[in-house]
């Protein structure tokens, strides 16, 4: 079986594998890791009908005893009812501390086992199988767990690292077409906040899924590395997810994540000359429209701003935005929030 390892040093350490075909291992790859214990699996509907009878098989043949708890796949199942649902069934089947949670499917259930597996007996291990590329290169990796409250998304979490993220590059061959975009989204964003060279190769479509997911991946364990709880330097990652979010949030989640992304970035993009630096708006707007981006923004600047002044990274009266300095080169500039508006009214017409 052949796959890439990257390997993560937080507050705790652990091996992020990538590679096609890569689930019928798993059960191999957490002996080492995990002992003889138990497993509840997490996952979604959508994902339980493809594959989840797959994982049950692989675990069982890897003499695992496993559990699974399925929730109906959609942003709407992040939600503490569902939270506590879990934790319940973990109870009932009388798991214990020297037991562990797999979460196996994107970034809603990444996000809801892994809060689960910090919470339960205050915490037992867990490990990632991601089903969708936004989730392989973004929400598996970096300890991020949360759940969405009816004030707002991801408002209840906490930082909690799993023991392994195992990517099958192959279960991602699935995926409807626009939940595979809303992974490329991200994708750009790597390579515009970091990395030239991937920028560069992700112009040649369809780009190799397993390289690609490697080196984001590496991108983001060596932010996650410099500052895991995000107070710094991991701010980086949010490019384009600030204005994002809030045309998210605007459209009530009718604009996928991805599709946010992108608008937020060409956004972002714009007001960069703006504050002295360079302009590479036309540049990225090109390479997402290849991708089939619409990077219009269906929101005046004033409902974009009143967005924003919820945002949960607002720091008193001031916001962090990140803005390129060139392809592969971006950083974080903190703005009187007043002063967002009027650069939102500029380039937002
Ligand atoms: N998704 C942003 C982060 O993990 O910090």
């Amino acid at each position: 079986m052949q796959f890439r390892t990257v390997h993560v040093e937080a507050s705790r350490s652990y091996d992020i594998l990538i590679g096609r075909g890569i689930l019928a291992g798993l059960g191999g790859f957490i002996r080492p890791l995990l002992g003889n214990c138990r497993l509840a699996v997490i996952t979604d509907s959508n994902v339980d009908a493809l594959y989840g009878n797959a994982i049950m098989e692989h675990l069982s043949a890897a003499g695992y005893k496993a559990c699974k708890y399925v929730i109906p796949a959609g942003e709407a199942s992040k939600c503490a009812d569902n939270l506590l649902a879990f934790l319940n069934f973990m109870a009932g089947e009388q798991l214990t501390r020297s037991d562990a949670v797999i979460a196996f499917g994107g970034g809603v259930v990444g996000d809801l086992g892994g809060l689960s597996a910090s919470l339960y007996l205050r915490g037992v291990k867990y490990v990632q199988v991601p089903t969708t590329l936004l989730a392989a290169v973004d929400s598996s990796v970096g300890g991020k767990t949360a759940i969405d409250i009816p004030a707002g998304k991801n408002l209840v979490g906490s930082f909690y690292q799993p023991s392994l993220v195992c990517c099958d590059t192959a279960l991602m061959d699935t995926l409807p077409k626009d939940i595979y975009r809303d992974g490329c989204a991200e994708v750009i964003k790597y390579g515009m906040i970091l990395d030239a060279e991937l920028y560069k190769t992700l112009h040649t479509l369809p780009f190799d899924r397993e390289e690609v997911v490697a080196r984001c991946v590496e991108i983001k364990r060596d932010v996650v590395q410099q500052d895991e709880f995000d107070n710094g330097i991991r701010g980086l990652l949010n490019f384009g997810h600030t204005f994002g979010h809030a045309i998210e949030k605007l459209s009530n989640f009718a604009v996928s994540h991805g599709e946010a992304v992108a608008k937020g970035m060409v956004i972002a993009a714009r007001i960069a000359p703006l504050c002295g630096l360079c302009d590479v708006a036309d540049e990225l707007s090109a390479l997402l429209a290849q991708y089939g981006f619409d990077i219009t923004c269906p929101y005046s600047a004033n409902e974009v701003y009143d967005a924003l002044l919820t945002d949960k990274k607002r720091r008193g009266g001031k916001i962090s935005v990140v803005l390129p300095r060139s392809v592969g080169d971006c950083t974080l500039v903190t703005l009187p929030v007043e002063e967002v508006g009027v650069l939102l009214s500029k380039v937002i017409v």
